[in-house]
């Protein structure tokens, strides 16, 4: 947020900035969503819908998950919310007593940690590192679950890092998670954006005893919309019923009616044209930094972030990031916001911006480190 601040008063004084520290789209909304979205305030469509989201849009993210995965999900068991956000907090409100135990990973997405905080839960961090792709394993599982957890919470793909849980590991954690009487909850907002051969396959693809997490934000370019789903076993759906209608009482029905537009066939071609361009900028931008002195330990497979280690410029990147955006005008995020393990050697690049603009960014930066 500091950073933020800082550059946004150089950008007041005039100076220009390569913003390579966003984490939404740089694309405008699809058109069938805005269309969609028209189409619903024309027929005034604007009061609340059912809590648990509007019962077309929730048969047609259970159609979504059997077209692209092959996955039967009971409609009763979506929950449409208010962004993925919206679901972290139902999801870790459903799962979590105070003084009980959450197990993430560091670095992981901020919010995790901090929900769990909200609700008088405890985030037990477990530093990850590239030998296991920075994702949790069976392994690190074992050694940190205790009597008091009750939940781990994964992203895959992940945010900062870009890395995907491999399917056998997410299989193994779900059984794991389960044989201990605990939950799983998989934050697959980044679905959609991956750029090897195969998609990912869901964690409901494996269990039906996972929460699945995920949002219209990324893949589908929605962010200021806010919604989001949540998928819940069938134990929790009384329960999320409640809490959805004490939160938030539903999610913003135009962004529904947006959303339900998202998931058709002229709105999904323009994503797969988009996860393209996303795939180019991702290829151009890993190679680019690696040459010029960055480590990228592990090729990131998916979301639109490079988690770079920056040893040989700085053992602290935070101070890092300010040079950088004082003296050169890129703005990258520090890895402190994503927790402690190695923070002060790592900074997240995002290619949520123009080609043109990567290739401006990077000869800024390879002036700054003189490669
Ligand atoms: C990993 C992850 N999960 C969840 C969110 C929240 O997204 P939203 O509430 O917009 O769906 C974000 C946003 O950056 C994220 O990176």
């Amino acid at each position: 947020m500091e950073l933020l601040a800082r550059a946004r008063e150089l950008e007041a004084q005039g100076r220009s900035l390569v913003h390579m520290e966003i984490g939404e789209p740089d694309f405008a909304t699809a058109s069938p969503i805005i269309q969609a979205a028209q189409n619903a305030l024309t027929q005034k469509h604007c009061g609340y819908t059912p809590a648990a989201g509007l019962p077309e849009l929730r048969s047609a993210i259970a159609a979504w998950y059997r077209q692209r995965y092959g996955v039967e999900v009971a409609a009763e068991r979506i929950f449409v919310t208010p962004g993925a956000s919206g679901a972290l907090l139902m999801v870790l409100a459903a799962v979590l007593s105070p003084g009980d135990q959450v197990l993430v990973t560091d670095p992981g997405y901020p919010c995790y940690r901090h929900l769990v905080r909200l609700l008088e839960g405890q985030a037990c961090a477990i530093a990850v590192a590239a030998p296991t792709r920075y994702q949790l394993t069976v392994a690190l599982l074992a050694k940190h679950w205790s009597s008091r957890c009750v939940a781990a919470l994964v992203g895959s793909p992940s945010n900062p890092t870009g890395t995907l849980l491999a399917a056998e590991e997410l299989q193994a954690l779900a059984a794991q998670i389960k044989r201990r009487s605990g939950v799983l909850i998989v934050d697959e907002i980044y679905h959609g954006l991956t750029y090897g051969a195969t998609a990912p396959q869901t964690a409901l693809a494996y269990s039906d005893d996972v929460f699945v997490i995920n949002s219209f934000s990324k893949y589908f370019g929605m962010t200021g919309w806010r919604v989001g789903w949540v998928v819940a076993p069938v134990q929790y759906v009384d329960a999320l019923h409640k809490l959805a209608q004490n939160i938030f009482l539903a999610a913003s029905s135009i962004g529904q009616y947006g959303a339900l537009a998202a998931l058709t066939a002229p709105a999904l071609a323009i994503f797969e044209e988009r996860r393209k361009q996303f795939g180019e900028r991702r290829d151009f931008l890993v190679p680019a930094l690696r040459e010029m002195g960055f480590d990228i330990a592990v090729e990131p497979q998916g979301a639109f972030y490079v988690y770079a280690n920056c040893a040989r410029f700085t053992d602290d990147s935070f101070a890092f990031a300010h040079r950088l955006l004082q003296d050169v005008g890129v703005v990258a995020t520090p890895g402190i916001d994503f927790g402690e393990h190695e923070a002060a050697q790592h900074l997240r690049f995002a290619y949520t911006t123009s080609m043109e603009n990567l290739v401006e960014g990077l000869a800024r930066l390879r002036r700054y480190v003189g490669a």
